[in-house]
């Protein structure tokens, strides 16, 4: 099946590695138009290369942190240099701290809703004239399987990616009138840096290899292992694509079955 994706532009916010840069190589494989943003411009330049080897790939990259305010407006002004428009928003920035609810404090709740939640509303919110002006114009954000299965000691991600669940429920009615559809991907555990980075820590920590640490954490899923950026990536691909014209206001489990849910 065609994907549609030839010249789409896309702009992934959160694309200098892990999922966000997944589906950046994937849609520039399938002749989509490319911007990345992310907070480091070595990262977004070393990611522009692991992409370069694609023919006509022109890298378009804008060094933000969407933690901040005014973030969206810098990458509204940014894009706005080079496109008329944009087609496919991906929000691939956020992560959860493993914690006790009681040792967190009020400032460790309102940086994780920075990250997880008020960095997609920004970002959404100034992208929206471009948008607008996008063709059959696509955002997909990503959340969790933790938010509609809670994974014990990560209470805060528990709480902002679920409500992304509602951001994308709302905004889909929202912005159908626009024509924009609204979607949200779910990875259960995927081996990005999120991951690997984690996993070295816990191994230092507990005197063991990232290898042993990953093997206990993949018993938990019924496919038993964790899955690849890749894996995420083609379903936002797809979100993002003409190919899934009417649907909007979905939220996909990409999981390998761990959240267990009926919903
Ligand atoms: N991996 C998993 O197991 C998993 C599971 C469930 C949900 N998810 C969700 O999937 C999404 C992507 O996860 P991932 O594993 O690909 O994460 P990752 O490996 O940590 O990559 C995150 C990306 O976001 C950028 N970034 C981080 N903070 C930023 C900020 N404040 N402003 C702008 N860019 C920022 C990073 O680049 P710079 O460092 O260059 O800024 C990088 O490009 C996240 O929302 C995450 O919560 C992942």
């Amino acid at each position: 099946m065609d994907l549609e994706l030839e010249k789409r532009r896309f702009l992934i916010v959160g694309g200098s590695y892990g999922i966000g840069l997944a589906t950046a190589q994937l849609a520039a494989l399938e002749g989509a138009h490319v911007a990345l943003a992310s907070r480091s411009g070595e990262n977004l330049a070393s990611a522009s290369l692991q992409i370069a080897d694609v023919p006509d790939f022109l890298p378009l990259n804008v060094v933000c942190d969407v933690t901040q305010e005014g973030a969206g407006e810098t990458i509204l002004d940014q894009i706005s240099r080079h496109w008329t428009g944009v087609d496919a928003l991906v929000c691939a920035v956020g992560g959860s701290v493993r914690s006790a609810f009681e040792d967190l404090g009020d400032d460790d709740w309102l940086h994780n809703y920075r990250f997880n939640v008020l960095s997609t509303v920004r970002t959404i919110r100034a992208l929206l004239p471009l948008l607008r002006k996008g063709d059959r114009p696509a955002i997909v954000m990503l959340g969790a399987a933790a938010s509609k299965m809670p994974y014990p000691h990560q209470v805060m991600s528990n709480v902002h990616k679920a409500g992304l669940l509602g951001l994308n429920k709302t905004l889909a009615a929202e912005l159908a009138g626009d024509g924009i559809r609204v979607n949200l991907v779910a990875p259960g555990r995927t081996l990005t840096p999120l991951w690997t980075g984690r996993a070295d820590k816990m191994a230092a920590e507990q005197g063991r290899t990232r290898e042993e640490v990953l093997e206990e954490f993949s018993r938990e899923i019924p496919m038993r292992r964790f899955g690849t950026a890749d894996e995420v990536a083609r379903n936002v691909l797809w979100f993002a694509s003409p190919c899934a014209s009417y649907v909007t206001g979905q939220a996909l489990n990409v999981d390998g079955g761990i959240a267990r849910g009926l919903l």
